[in-house]
């Protein structure tokens, strides 16, 4: 099977594994990732076959959007094998899937990963920062039912995994501090870094006037 249609594969099985989650992983998502690393990939020479077959596939097997990631992963790992692709070309979409999230990165020894690996990475980190990761941010705060602020409550410092998932002191303005602010810094390649530069400074922007505004100073 020829590069173009295995892609068409890919995207049309994380279209029908994805368009039904409702927290801000939906299929718009995956495909701004996608068109993303598209992006880097003109600057960083790289397995185009991986890098977005990974993009794609990258929340499929999702553990806090699937019951069973390990299950999902097997279907993904036959799903591939069906449309040719090769058990090594797996492993690797495999390893980035498991390894690129931002919980990943807050254990101790966080996961080394590929030039791919990194530019999906960085697509999906540039994602959620932005006017696009504001919006995000908010969604997802909605869904689950988080505060929007409360000036008492201290952004969490240092976080393990089990405490980056625990919602019930978390605020919106929080998951700023505690997260959106840090993606500028964490990106791998020279292009994202340059892309995060301006999608920070909105951010930074937005939170500045929001606390202004709640303090009725504009
Ligand atoms: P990752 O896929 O890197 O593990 P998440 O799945 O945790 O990232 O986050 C998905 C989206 O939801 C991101 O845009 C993220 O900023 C947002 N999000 C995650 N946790 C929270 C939270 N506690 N409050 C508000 N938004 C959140
Ligand atoms: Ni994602």
């Amino acid at each position: 099977m020829d590069q173009a249609k295995q892609i068409q594969e890919i995207r049309d099985f994380s279209y029908q594994k994805m368009s039904k989650d409702k927290t801000g992983h939906n299929f718009d998502h995956i495909e701004r990732v996608v068109k993303m690393a598209k992006r880097i990939l003109k600057e960083e020479h790289t397995d185009p076959l991986i890098t977005i077959g990974a993009a794609y596939l990258h929340d499929v097997a999702d553990d806090k959007l699937v019951d069973d990631p390990a299950k999902l992963e097997r279907e993904i790992r036959e799903f591939l094998k069906s449309i040719e692709l090769s058990d090594e070309q797996i492993d690797e979409i495999l390893y980035i899937t498991h390894n690129l999230g931002f919980s990943k990165s807050l254990s101790e020894n966080p996961p080394k990963l590929s030039l791919a690996g990194q530019v999906v990475q960085d697509s999906d980190r540039l994602d959620a920062i932005g006017a696009i990761g504001i919006t995000r941010a908010v969604y997802y705060g909605g869904v689950y039912h988080e505060t929007i602020y409360d000036p008492e409550i201290s952004p969490r410092e240092n976080m393990s995994i089990a405490e980056y998932r625990d919602l019930s002191d978390e605020t919106i303005i929080n998951h700023f501090y505690e997260k959106l602010f840090k993606l500028e810094g964490m990106m791998n390649t020279p292009t994202a870094k340059r892309i995060a530069k301006d999608r920070h400074n909105f951010m930074v922007e937005f939170i500045d006037e929001f606390k202004a505004e709640w303090d009725s100073k504009r």
